[in-house]
């Protein structure tokens, strides 16, 4: 098989062709959608969210995100397995940048590193990417500054916050990073800054106009029941059908059903 690389993703945009992305957290599940031919695989600290059910995706920690990407590299033979670096791992400190990507790509066999913001984590990009580690960007809403926002409401709306962002998204392009997350921005603005720059940009919330775009397994699969935004296309009701499928395994437990002489020893 070959394997899905950082150049994989520019030859595609190049092409136009889009770049499929889907979050997993664990082996078997990365396994299937490694099978299913998805291009890219993102550890993603929405891990917080839907591993461990914390609120925000603040309270993950490194060895956390750690111990899910490195499941999910022993599940993965052909894409391009991408990590979050999580809150307080990065932010403001090159030098702690480096020491935590080393980290990461060192005890989890992954093969990118994905940061949240723009000219404010330059320098850490910078040290990362001199260190030899792809890393790709993550503009527009970024979770781990939900506190600063305050609200989970589409971004850059207003003249100022589009331009800063499409400032951060040539800073991080001239920093070396490879390709960079779009997330709930206008259409229009994904639209304008994909076609400014030469790395491929990857939408959530963000329109057509992106090189690719990517979602949360939990969202997309309808493991999820008290999520539904605009952006998120359920491609599955798993919730109703693990339900049912509990159900009726409890309902044959108690009835004697299950197990059948058949499935005896
Ligand atoms: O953590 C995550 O799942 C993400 C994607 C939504 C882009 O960062
Ligand atoms: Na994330």
């Amino acid at each position: 098989i070959k394997r899905v690389t950082t150049h994989t993703l520019q030859k595609l945009k190049a092409a136009g062709e889009k770049i499929s992305m889907l979050t997993a957290y664990d082996y078997s599940f990365a396994r299937l959608f490694d099978q299913a031919g998805m291009e890219v695989i993102l550890v993603g600290d929405s891990a917080s969210n839907v591993m461990a059910g914390h609120e925000t995706t603040l309270p993950i920690t490194l060895d956390q995100m750690i111990y899910h990407a490195a499941s999910v590299v022993r599940g993965v033979k052909r894409a391009l397995v991408v990590v979050d670096l999580p809150f307080g791992s990065y932010q403001s400190n090159p030098e702690l940048a480096l020491a935590s990507a080393v980290r990461m790509m060192k005890e989890t066999g992954a093969h990118a590193l994905k940061l949240e913001g723009g000219v404010e984590i330059v320098d850490a990009v910078k040290k990362i990417v001199g260190a030899g580690i792809p890393v790709m960007g993550h503009l527009g809403l970024t979770p781990q500054s939900i506190y600063k926002f305050g609200t989970y409401t589409v971004r850059a709306k207003q003249d100022a916050e589009a331009e800063k962002l499409k400032t951060d998204a040539l800073a991080l392009e001239a920093a070396g990073a490879f390709a960079t997350v779009l997330e709930k921005i206008p259409a229009a603005l994904a639209k304008e800054v994909s076609q400014s720059l030469s790395i491929p940009t990857i939408g959530i919330g963000a329109g057509e106009g992106c090189d690719g775009q990517v979602l949360v397994m939990h969202d997309m699969l309808g493991i999820n029941q008290d999520f539904h935004p605009r952006f998120v296309r359920k491609y599955l009701d798993l919730q109703t059908q693990i339900t049912g499928a509990v159900q009726t395994y409890i309902k044959d437990i108690k009835s004697g059903a299950f197990p059948s002489s058949e499935e005896s020893y």
